[in-house]
């Protein structure tokens, strides 16, 4: 396996300010540097399995049309009317006539946004309505998922995901059914919720009675490729049923997180993924969803159906207790005793997590 010559703590321990947490200027660099930089997984590809399905997709005060075409590729844009900046499209729906009309003045949009007709056309400057159209964003789908990209600057999501990627492309996720899902707005910076899932050893304390017999946390092996990080994390019932040269996949609970914020943590059948928005300083859109693969050899689909569901109850069942930790902190996110937050060794995919964010966002301040 990858990991097995690198230390199982590779960064040496860090601190950082409370106050990057809470401070509006930072949290608009990190929409700058952090957010437009990156590629960010939006809606299951199962929510829009027709040519002329769409999905309106509402996240860090954008909104954005991700859109099935007729040759069954994705496209997506701006959902702002080129005319006078309505809102064009209100939500996500099947368009059948291939048109997106604008409740306000009756500008007519195609499915890739290009603008088709306006009502007294002739009467706009000419060189300013001739090729109009809402501005495109980048968008591939991935495993199961639309991903974005908010800026051209970046490189494909391949080579953007690079060493994730090619762990993530061990599960087949193409293969897998998005089955369960839910969100919940949580009273905490996103970066608490960030770190709050990528270390392992407050699960003793946090989740006592529901994971600290099954998960041998303790044992979990981190790995850093910037600017995304993972760890192996060793499981009843599974590792111990597995040969010793298994893959490390095959053999563990693998935890990604796809920088900046969407994390994967995967058995090798099934997995609960998640999805972490910035709405404001101190608010997050947590959104999860749980995937299942094709019923394993020994089980009946009955069976497999059984054992996801309860499967899906048990994570969200720790999702609760972890929201329960973040709540916490927003009703002290702003007490004068806030000072610097301190990661150890065994928290060093936060080091490497905030490593990389004051990267990205001390660029913006220049
Ligand atoms: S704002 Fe859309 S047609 Fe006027
Ligand atoms: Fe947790």
């Amino acid at each position: 396996m990858a990991m097995q010559n690198d230390a199982q703590y590779p960064l040496p321990p860090s601190h950082v300010a409370a106050r990057s947490y809470t401070d509006p200027a930072q949290y608009s660099r990190e929409f700058a540097g952090v957010f437009q930089r990156g590629w960010l997984r939006t809606t299951p590809l199962s929510d829009l399995p027709e040519p002329g399905d769409y999905v309106i997709w509402e996240e860090l005060d954008q909104s954005i049309a991700i859109v099935r075409r007729e040759d069954g590729s994705l496209c997506a844009w701006h959902n702002v009317c080129q005319h006078r900046g309505a809102r064009l499209v209100a939500a996500s729906g099947h368009c059948d006539k291939e048109r997106f009309v604008c409740p306000w003045h009756g500008f007519t949009y195609d499915l890739t946004g290009k603008l088709r007709f306006a009502p007294m056309k002739n009467a706009f400057q000419a060189d300013r309505i001739e090729s109009l159209r809402t501005p495109p964003v980048r968008v591939e789908a991935y495993a199961g998922f639309a991903w974005i990209c908010l800026s051209d600057d970046v490189p494909d999501l391949k080579t953007y995901l690079a060493e994730i990627g090619h762990e993530l492309d061990w599960f087949g996720l193409d293969k897998f059914d998005v089955r369960y899902r839910f969100d919940v707005m949580l009273d905490a910076n996103w970066k608490v919720v960030v770190d709050a899932f990528n270390e392992t050893w407050h699960v003793p304390f946090t989740h006592q009675a529901t994971l600290s017999d099954i998960v041998q946390w303790g044992k979990a092996h981190l790995r850093i490729c910037d600017p995304h990080s993972w760890m192996t994390i060793p499981v009843k019932g599974l590792t111990d049923r597995q040969p010793d040269d298994a893959d490390h996949r095959a053999a563990h609970i693998t935890h990604y997180l796809a920088f900046p914020n969407t994390i994967y943590s995967n058995f090798p059948t099934h997995l609960q993924t998640w999805t972490i928005w910035p709405a404001g300083e101190r608010r997050t859109h947590f959104i999860a969803y749980g995937m299942v693969g094709p019923v394993p050899d020994g089980l009946t689909e009955d069976q497999w159906a059984k054992r996801n569901q309860r499967d899906w109850e048990h994570f969200e069942a720790v999702s609760r207790e972890d929201i329960g930790i973040i709540n916490g902190w927003g009703t002290v996110a702003g007490s004068l005793g806030q000072r610097d937050y301190l990661f150890n060794t065994a928290e060093g995919r936060l080091t490497a997590f905030h490593r990389e964010v004051a990267r990205r966002t001390s660029d913006q301040a220049e």
